[in-house]
């Protein structure tokens, strides 16, 4: 008993034992402090990698590895998602329970999903679908009160003036070409349409730093002058970067990739955990783009107890969605939004706008938090006694579901709950009143 009382009283990071990493030079407006508010109250956002690339059925990296840039690029004209309906995707995301989205505007294959005037290379002038997805997506999402975020990359694997790192390399793309300002004035330009044609975004989620964290002399990104630029054009536009680094100053959230903030099974996240609000991404099978050969989805119980986790520590799930070539949500992603929102009407309460929990994850569950109540969320079966820190002044616990007694007791290091038997679900709440 001694040793698991001495792991529940370790604060979990969400409470304490932050880095601070430099974002002490950096003050976000009242504005940022919003979206931040709103964010972290959202709790659940669903990611969406869409492009050129979901024709070939092999996920949105499918262009690094062999053909030529040109080659690809003809996919193009064959580009028709004839059953892409902007208003059943928002309305399956809202009734996931998802209070926001994030869509790729533009991946690494340098395809730009909205109509830019910055390069043919684009879903109006390039395809014969000749439709603004984003626009669409944009009205969608905030006729339903979804915020939208803009995933936008930095790396290009088809425009010769971007400066490549060490991804790809056997597009084609002729190296005496590069030209950084050409690069950097085009990625500004294209900001600057998103950030002033489609109504309000909440973040910019850039992505791709890492393509030059192997160079000798250190890459230059002039993140802060475009940092600079995202917060000018909309004040309340929160920046995000995987850059799977420590924040730099100018970012509002931080993000960790495939890995709760705190764990690396995944081995991007050696970065300390930030004062920021959190967000972890991952995927319901195991690509981003869609790949037509993995089945293998998550089931809707792992995934809700993800968002439960996450919830836990203070962090958000982005959960993504790789769209089929014809404009669809696959299947059994829709299944699993379905499942998810079911779960979030009836548990909700337990989860948007809470806190994480006043101790770190522990085997049976986590905890989270809304003013003097504290969720207990159990999610394995047959655990009968949950210790908790004796410092938590109990007056009252509830099963939240269907609110009967649950015998709690003091002994001299923990408070114990008495749950005479845990039932087989995908998360046993207990509700605490505080005193
Ligand atoms: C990685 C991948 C990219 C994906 C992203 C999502 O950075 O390069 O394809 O969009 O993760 O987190």
């Amino acid at each position: 008993m001694a040793a698991a009382l001495a792991a529940i009283s370790a604060l979990s990071p969400a409470a304490g034992a932050y880095a601070d990493s430099g974002v002490s030079t950096y003050h976000p407006s009242e504005e940022v402090r919003r979206s931040q508010r709103e964010f972290s109250a959202d709790r659940f956002g669903i990611f969406i990698h869409w492009g050129i690339y979901s024709m070939f059925g092999q996920g949105e990296w499918y262009l690094n590895y062999g053909p030529t840039a040109e080659e690809y690029a003809k996919a193009a004209r064959g580009f028709y998602p004839a059953d892409f309906n902007a208003d059943e995707w928002a309305e399956a995301f809202k009734d996931a329970g998802a209070g926001y989205v994030c869509f790729t505007s533009r991946h690494h294959d340098g395809f730009s999903m909205w109509d830019t005037a910055q390069s043919d290379y684009n879903i109006v002038d390039a395809t014969p679908f000749r439709r603004d997805i984003l626009k669409e997506l944009s009205e969608a999402l905030q006729e339903r009160d979804l915020a939208l975020h803009l995933y936008y990359s930095h790396i290009d694997w088809t425009r010769p003036d971007y400066p490549s790192g060490r991804t790809g390399l056997t597009t084609g793309r002729d190296p005496k070409l590069r030209d950084w300002d050409s690069y950097y004035k085009f990625m500004n330009a294209q900001l600057t349409e998103l950030l002033t044609g489609y109504g309000p975004v909440r973040a910019i989620w850039f992505d791709g730093w890492w393509d030059h964290d192997e160079d000798q002399t250190p890459f230059d990104w002039h993140l802060d002058e475009q940092y600079a630029l995202v917060h000018s054009l909309q004040p309340g536009c929160m920046i995000a970067n995987n850059h799977h680094q420590n924040v730099f100053p100018g970012e509002d959230i931080q993000i960790f990739e495939r890995d709760l903030p705190g764990e690396n099974t995944a081995g991007y996240s050696e970065q300390d955990i930030s004062r920021l609000p959190l967000e972890t991404c991952n995927t319901m099978n195991g690509m981003w783009g869609y790949k037509i050969k993995d089945q293998n989805y998550k089931s809707s119980e792992t995934l809700i107890r993800y968002l439960v986790k996450a919830a836990g520590i203070g962090a958000n799930l982005l959960l993504n969605i790789g769209p089929q070539p014809n404009g669809e949500l696959p299947a059994a992603a829709l299944e699993r939004l379905r499942d998810m929102g079911v779960w979030l009407r009836a548990n909700g309460e337990t989860i948007y706008g809470t806190e994480a929990g006043p101790f770190a994850p522990q085997p049976w569950g986590v905890a989270t938090r809304k003013d003097n109540r504290l969720f207990v969320h159990v999610m394995t079966a047959g655990n009968a006694d949950i210790l908790l820190p004796a410092d938590l002044r109990v007056r009252d616990a509830v099963t939240f579901a269907d609110r009967r007694k649950v015998r709690f007791s003091r002994l001299p290091g923990c408070v114990v709950l008495h749950l005479d038997s845990v039932p087989k679900s995908t998360d046993h709440i207990i509700e605490l009143t505080l005193k």
